[in-house]
């Protein structure tokens, strides 16, 4: 299996550093930022130069680490992280996880204890979706074509990708499959960076908008959804990008599997259903310009929800690292979870 030539975020050796590759400029420039504190960190994932659930807990990760090498105070540093973006529960995963290596670690270690719980959290997120590609290759059919929304590839996570994990695997299988890349408005995730990496690939991508979705189910031109996921809810409902909801309707109603691909950090057995998940309001200009260009009257309101949640019904399997969930339902979840998340 091939490694991406390319990192969405990185901690350099000597952990004064992290860099990131900005996904706000892709595909037309491949610009790395070097961000030296905790408030630089904050400030790119809140602006989305780094983006993707996982990709946001492990760029938060690396910016307590920059914090605790200057000495900062990390209570500070976790809130400041926290604002960012309200619906990726690996983001609070992460820092969770972050804040408990900190108390456990003496204070003369403090810093390298924390250096290498985030490196541990960066690792184990890439070997996740190593497994979740071969875990869900398999329900991928030779021949198929497969839609996916969003960005769940190699830049949104700590390598190889969730739902473009499974797509990378079930191709580095021998299977043909072409991808249908949902544009994703209004941030054009899948045009900018789904069809970036897919490309890269050598795979077969081609881009489509979200109103054409109907037509194309309607023709028989989809085998299959495959999406990732911002937070999974005990009950199995799923955020994830803002128009999931509506191609998880079509491929019911077109008798279509809806794949769901997320690691176990995306799970939140605490949160009871979808209901309960913080849904992020990005603001409007994402919506009436794009990179500075009016698109809609000056003076128009537009809305801009950047999540949607899809009910467990609609959703056929979810594909996570411990396993497959299917059904997808608040026992299933709990099996496949099995013991407490030792993390
Ligand atoms: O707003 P974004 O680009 O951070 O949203 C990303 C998504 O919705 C992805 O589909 C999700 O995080 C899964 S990433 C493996």
């Amino acid at each position: 299996m091939s490694e991406a030539p390319y990192s969405p975020v990185e901690l350099l050796p000597g952990d004064d550093a992290v860099v990131l590759l900005d996904q706000r400029e892709l595909p037309a420039q491949e610009i790395y930022l070097r961000l030296t504190t905790v408030e630089e960190v904050a400030r790119a994932i809140a602006e989305m130069a780094v983006r993707g659930a996982p990709a946001i807990g492990i760029a938060a990760a690396y910016g307590l680490v920059l914090a605790a090498r200057k000495g900062a105070d990390l209570v500070a540093a976790e809130r400041l992280l926290a604002g960012t973006r309200p619906t990726a529960v690996n983001l609070f995963w992460a820092l969770a996880r972050m804040r408990r290596a900190a108390e456990r670690a003496p204070r003369s270690a403090l810093a390298d204890v924390l250096a290498a719980e985030a490196r541990a959290i960066h690792g184990e997120d890439r070997d996740a979706c190593r497994r979740m590609g071969a875990v869900g290759a398999a329900l991928v059919p030779d021949g198929s074509a497969v839609l996916t929304h969003c960005n769940a590839g190699a830049l949104a996570t700590g390598g190889y990708g969730t739902a473009l994990g499974v797509l990378r695997a079930a191709h580095e299988a021998g299977k043909r499959i072409r991808v249908l890349a949902n544009e994703t408005r209004p941030y054009l995730q899948g045009a900018r960076l789904t069809a970036w990496e897919l490309s890269r690939l050598g795979m077969d991508v081609t881009v489509v908008t979200e109103g054409m979705d109907g037509h194309l189910f309607s023709r028989g031109e989809i085998d299959l959804v495959v999406v990732g996921a911002d937070r999974v809810a005990a009950n199995g409902d799923v955020a994830n990008k803002i128009g999931t909801y509506g191609v998880a309707c079509l491929a019911r109603l077109h008798d279509r599997p809806f794949l769901v691909a997320a690691p176990w950090s995306t799970v939140d057995l605490a949160c009871p259903d979808g209901g309960a998940i913080r849904i992020e309001e990005r603001p409007a200009t994402e919506v009436t310009e794009f990179r500075g260009v009016r698109l809609a009257p000056s003076g128009v309101p537009a809305r801009h929800p950047a999540f949607d949640v899809t009910p467990a019904r609609l959703v056929s399997a979810i594909v996570t690292e411990r396993g497959l969930v299917r059904p997808v339902s608040a026992g299933e979840l709990a099996r496949v979870g099995g013991a407490a998340d030792p993390g």
